[in-house]
């Protein structure tokens, strides 16, 4: 005896679901996590992937089967038939999807709530996006280091995202020139970074390892280069890294232009600090300073390139490197692409700071 045949597509798309749910929930969808929001996070992917198989698995079902069944025949030229619509089955397939997509959204927004809510004794850590890095802002005394991409005086400026292992985290993010997108993947949590706004996000690391800040919105030819380490270590050495940092910030503020004897070396140490902190090494490849990125020109031949292309521009080394730091467009080196590097660093230099720079590249790109 033959069965009716709803009944038997029930029973395929039954196991068909059930196989679906499996193998999606078997797959690795995410990195190991590392903080507490984690896997809440990952058990709502769950649920949306255990509610998802079916509805695929029954639009499929039922197409398929129409497919088959209602095909035309060979010879068959008649029109179908005049079919106008069926109240009960609409109302069913509208207010099915719409519970499920409700109880879904109130699901989310009691765990967004809940991984957002204010935890005691938050350290506040100000990340600021700028085409292709990020900075990370610590507060030298008590937890709140101020305004995001400021230069407050209790403001100790990183080019890594170090965090104490179980210790509450508030991150104010922000942009310096277009948007960006604070993810680190282990984490799951992920905010835009808009220039001309502050965002948050509040996590807690729960364990040890190194990670990485990526850039989760396209943000111009070197977004793919905007990575930056993450560590996430014992509070102890959490602790010594900060104090290390503020001690490590304390002489270059107290520098003075007018040198004295040490002048070439406390240049070159500036022009170095200036070339990390304005993130040069992630395009820029530049061994002194520990550059490796490809984006842009080798910098490690920047002397030589500066009387190459210069010479018939009629400028002086030192003119040559200010303009293409200045003018990242006035000349570009044959084979990289023009419009990458950002034209906002005359801006953001002062004219000391810039021909610090200079001279630092000049005296160090000298492969
Ligand atoms: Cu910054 Cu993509």
């Amino acid at each position: 005896m033959r069965k009716h045949p709803i009944a038997q597509m029930l029973g395929i798309g039954l196991v068909a679901s059930l196989i679906g749910i499996a193998i999606s929930l078997k797959i690795d969808w995410f990195p190991k996590s590392a903080d507490t929001a984690a896997p809440k996070i990952d058990t709502l992917y769950d649920v949306l992937l255990i509610c998802s198989v079916p509805v695929f698995v029954l639009v499929m079902t039922v197409a398929i089967y129409s497919v088959v069944k209602f095909r035309a025949r060979p010879g068959d030229m008649s029109d179908g038939a005049p079919i106008h619509g069926n109240t009960r089955l609409e109302v069913i397939w509208v207010t099915i999807p719409f519970l499920m997509v409700t109880g879904l959204a109130i699901y989310a927004w009691v765990l967004l709530n809940n991984v957002e809510a204010k935890q005691p004794n938050e350290r506040i850590i100000n990340v600021v996006g700028q085409q292709f890095t990020w900075h990370f802002q610590y507060a030298k005394q008590g937890s709140d280091p101020g305004t995001c991409g400021g230069s407050g005086p209790n403001q100790v400026t990183t080019n890594e995202l170090e965090l104490a292992n179980k210790e509450h985290v508030y991150f104010r993010i922000c942009a310096k020139d277009v948007i960006h997108s604070f993810w680190v993947p282990e984490f799951r949590l992920k905010e835009d970074a808009v220039p001309g706004q502050t965002t948050h996000i509040r996590l807690t690391p729960n364990r040890i390892g190194n990670y990485q800040v990526v850039c989760a919105e396209l943000c111009g030819l070197g977004h793919s280069t905007m990575r930056v380490p993450v560590h996430v270590v014992q509070q102890a050495d959490f602790n010594n890294w900060l104090k290390q940092q503020i001690g490590a910030t304390a002489p270059s503020s107290s520098s003075t232009p007018a040198g004295g004897g040490g002048a070439a070396t406390n240049t070159n140490a500036e022009g170095k600090s200036l070339f990390t902190a304005n993130g040069c090494g992630s395009c820029h490849t530049l061994a002194d300073a520990g550059g490796t990125g490809t984006v842009g020109p080798d910098l490690d031949k920047i002397a030589a390139d500066a009387v190459k292309y210069g010479k018939p521009r009629n400028e002086s080394p030192v003119q040559y490197v200010t303009e293409s730091i200045e003018k990242p467009g006035a000349f570009v080196v044959p084979g990289f692409p023009n419009g990458v590097m950002p034209t906002t660093f005359g801006q953001s230099l002062t004219a000391a700071q810039l021909s610090a720079l200079v001279k630092y590249l000049l005296s160090v790109g000298t492969k």
